[in-house]
């Protein structure tokens, strides 16, 4: 029901504090103990009541700006408060679980040699540098999901010999594995302290 009060009974409002969400476009008002919600922007004609339970009008309100649906084939459909910011914080991460990844990979090699042959390090090592690379494909599925693009950089080319002459190869491959987690962990946190974006936080909590 659309409820429109006479100008007598509008002089006896008080006016509430507004709904939380700016999405939602009303205003509540309180008249002789009645809860009802107005339009902030409407004429008289389309102030709602409480009695109706109408307090939402999806198809008035999706005209609003920030719901367009873009008609370039380059901007995504699905981005919505997704800043830059956090967009090239995801990017640099995929880059960071990548090198790990790749450093995994060239110990997995060497372990696998035949003069070397530990295969356990080296089954090890593959295990892990594929899990890194799932760290980054889950990063790139998140960053699509938000409406970023996902940009890959360059990395850099990781040791071929992992040999110590006090540690043996074993032990300093080990320790060099253990200060890449450190690292990686580091930067996790890192992306984690990127303001105002609950949803990339609780995305980094529940994967990492
Ligand atoms: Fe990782």
């Amino acid at each position: 029901m659309i409820l429109k009060p006479s100008s007598s009974s509008l002089c006896n409002l008080e006016t509430l504090s507004p709904i939380s969400s700016s999405l939602l476009h009303y205003s509540r008002y309180r008249r002789n103990g009645v809860v009802v919600f107005a339009k902030k922007d409407s004429n008289s004609s389309h102030r709602l009541s409480s009695t109706t339970g109408v307090v939402f009008e999806p198809f008035e309100e999706v005209k609003n700006d920030h719901f367009i649906i873009p008609s370039v084939p380059q901007v995504s459909l699905a981005r919505q408060k997704f800043v830059d910011e956090c967009e090239a914080a995801i990017n640099e991460q995929i880059n960071v679980e990548y090198n790990v990844s790749y450093v995994y990979h060239a110990m997995y090699a060497y372990f696998d040699r035949d003069n070397v042959a530990l295969k356990g390090l080296a089954s090890f090592f593959k295990e892990s540098s594929e899990e890194e690379r799932q760290h980054a494909e889950k990063l790139m599925a998140y960053q699509n999901t938000r409406g970023g693009k996902v940009k890959l950089q360059s990395i850099l080319m990781p040791l071929s010999e992992f040999d110590h002459l006090q540690k043996g190869d074993a032990l300093y491959a080990m320790e060099l594995a253990l200060s890449l987690e450190k690292l990686t962990n580091e930067k996790l946190l890192k992306l984690h302290s990127v303001k105002h974006h609950p949803s990339l936080h609780c995305f980094i909590c529940l994967h990492s």
